[in-house]
């Protein structure tokens, strides 16, 4: 192996220190941007577990006929798109616990998880990079 970096090295190096500087940007939302399916199992078990079944051993008490989260995921029709409308914009008796973009994505992950082959191909079909919060301008 020569000790030369490679291109593809560069490019590593030149990305990692761009996903470095956009975390700082974005400390206030602490994410660390590829979704994350154990993230969003936990954001589940803290949002949604009062209302939703979110995985085969839960023991939670919930109220009947909200669906499963293993229904949701294996739904026929099921998308990505369908389920972040969802959770961007929740009708009742959904309540909007106002998750950040990250939080949705982690929990789309989280789905796939639960989503059977028959139901169609994953969710999420590859893991993507959620673009950051684009900079806001300085006031002048
Ligand atoms: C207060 C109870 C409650 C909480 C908390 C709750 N949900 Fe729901 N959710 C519901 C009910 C009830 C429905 C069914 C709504 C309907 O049929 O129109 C639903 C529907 C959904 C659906 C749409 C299912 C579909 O395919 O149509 C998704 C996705 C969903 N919830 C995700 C979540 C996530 C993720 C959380 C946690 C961040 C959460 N919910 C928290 C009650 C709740």
């Amino acid at each position: 192996m020569p000790t030369r970096l490679t291109k593809p090295h560069c490019a590593t190096i030149v990305l990692a220190a761009i996903c470095a500087c956009s975390s700082v940007a974005m400390s206030d939302e602490k994410v660390d941007v590829l979704p994350d399916a154990a993230r969003g199992q936990a954001t589940a078990e803290r949002l949604c577990i009062s209302c939703h079944v979110i995985s085969e051993d839960s023991t939670a008490e919930v109220p009947a006929g909200v669906p499963t989260f293993k229904g949701i995921a294996n739904k026929q029709t099921q998308t990505a798109d369908r389920i972040r409308s969802v959770l961007i914009a929740p009708h009742a008796p959904m309540p909007d616990v106002r998750l950040t973009r990250i939080e949705i994505e982690d929990i789309i992950s989280y789905l796939d998880r639960l989503r059977a082959p028959e139901a169609g191909p994953p969710l999420h079909p590859k893991k993507k990079k959620v673009a950051p919060k684009p900079e806001r301008p300085e006031p002048t």
